[in-house]
């Protein structure tokens, strides 16, 4: 996700400071390089020895350090391709929003010209409080980006007390991920998309599902958001975080997945639908336990709504895009698939190809458009392939929107 990405992370005194190491191991696991500097007051809550052997760099705490070469902080501001402050303290705010270089952290943010993100956690007294959040615009309108604190537990264990709670690591990932995108393609334009698979409940305690997780259209979810779509995700259940900057819909069965669906058609936009929706639910839902019966037992089912055999009677000036998931005749059924229900272009993949299908981080697909053109993918990494996705599906709208 990040592969040969400078990023320079800079800590403050606040409790959540002992999560960012969490943090910085899950950049360097996505191929970022790291460095890091802290507060004088962040190195009363973490050692800097900490992030130094976690990132085999120094890790920057005085300003004032002697150095031979370059002075630290104006080095370190040129160094990275991006910088993160985090967990940003109010104390940490409000100097940067008031132009203080009076750390190693303040001096090298208003020293540099490259992209700083603030991602904030405080006591939501602090957090509310009229100066933070004049503080707050401040640095929005000097172009930083500021990062809103999630509602739950803090340090006061006062749960459910309101906003301040630093995001979990795989939130910030994706804010971080969305941030460094480089083209915005895709700005403003609506994006609804389902993911993960259906529950089909059979009794209280059984259900008819799959082994989607839902990997494939949350990695387009984050994509799309990445490249400025207003992103709707359905999905369903799934051990995922939502990524960043999305809205999300918990369905469980397939009649939910098409009712929100439908509520949420992206008009003149795009309809991604990479949930691998049941085809069939039980005809009857038994209130009590089924218990234990012959050696044989039928159970009737009953056919669902198809999500995008339905969405296409109100397709207009949206594209819609389909996944077909198939083992054999691999081709043949997603030309079908693909014809039936009025697509732009339906993405392929085999579940047997080895990387690929549920579960997996990387995918091999191949996109069948209209008429027969084909393009074949090498297996990658899922974010790359959503991009693929996107790319298609943008020319595609803008070609359709040029034709009006
Ligand atoms: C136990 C403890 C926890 C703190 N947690 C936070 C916090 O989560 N967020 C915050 O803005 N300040 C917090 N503070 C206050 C900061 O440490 C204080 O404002 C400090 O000056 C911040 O300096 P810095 O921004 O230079 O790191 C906490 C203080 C203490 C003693």
């Amino acid at each position: 996700m990040f592969a040969g990405k400078k990023i320079l992370v800079g800590i403050c005194g606040g409790i959540a400071a002992y999560k960012i190491c969490e943090l910085v191991r899950e950049l360097q696991r996505q191929g970022a390089r790291i460095r890091t500097m802290l507060t004088p007051a962040a190195t009363r809550f973490i050692s800097p020895l900490t992030f130094a052997s976690l990132t085999s760099a120094p890790a920057a705490v005085d300003l004032f350090a002697p150095s031979a070469d370059d002075i630290e902080h104006i080095e370190l501001a040129k160094w990275p391709d991006m910088i993160i402050i985090t967990p940003a303290t109010a104390t940490t705010i409000a100097k940067c929003a008031h132009g203080l270089a009076d750390n190693i952290v303040t001096a090298t943010v208003l020293a540099t010209r490259k992209p700083v993100m603030f991602i904030p956690a405080m006591n939501t007294g602090m957090w509310e409080n009229p100066a933070t959040a004049n503080n707050v615009m401040r640095l929005h309108d000097f172009g930083y980006r500021v990062v809103e604190p999630e509602f739950g537990a803090m340090a006061t264990r006062i749960e459910g007390a309101g906003a301040g709670r630093l995001p979990e690591t795989e939130t910030i990932i994706s804010h971080v991920f969305q941030y460094q995108w480089p083209d915005k393609i895709l700005d403003g334009v609506p994006l609804t998309i389902t993911a993960g698979r259906t529950v089909e409940k059979i009794d209280p305690v059984r259900f008819i599902s799959n082994h989607s997780t839902g990997r494939m259209g949350f990695a387009i979810a984050n994509v799309a958001a990445a490249m400025g779509a207003r992103v709707k995700l359905v999905h369903g259940p799934t051990h995922l975080r939502p990524p960043a900057n999305v809205e999300t819909f918990s369905v469980e069965s397939a009649r939910d997945m098409f009712e929100f669906t439908r509520e949420h058609y992206p008009e003149n936009g795009i309809l991604i639908a990479a949930a691998a929706v049941a085809d069939y639910r039980p005809l009857h839902y038994s209130c009590s336990k089924i218990k234990k019966q012959k050696d044989e037992f039928a159970l009737p089912l009953i056919k669902n709504p198809d999500i995008l055999l339905e969405l296409k009677k109100l397709k207009n000036k949206s594209i819609h895009i389909g996944f077909a998931l198939e083992t054999n005749d691999v081709l043949a059924n997603a030309a079908a698939k693909l014809s039936k229900k009025n697509l732009d272009f339906i993405v392929i993949n085999n579940p047997v190809d080895e990387g690929a299908g549920f579960a997996f981080k990387t995918n091999k697909v191949k996109m069948l458009f209209p008429g027969g053109k084909i393009l074949d993918f090498p297996l990658k990494d899922k974010l790359e392939v959503a991009a693929e996705i996107l790319q298609n599906a943008t020319r595609l709208l803008i070609n359709k929107r040029a034709t009006e």
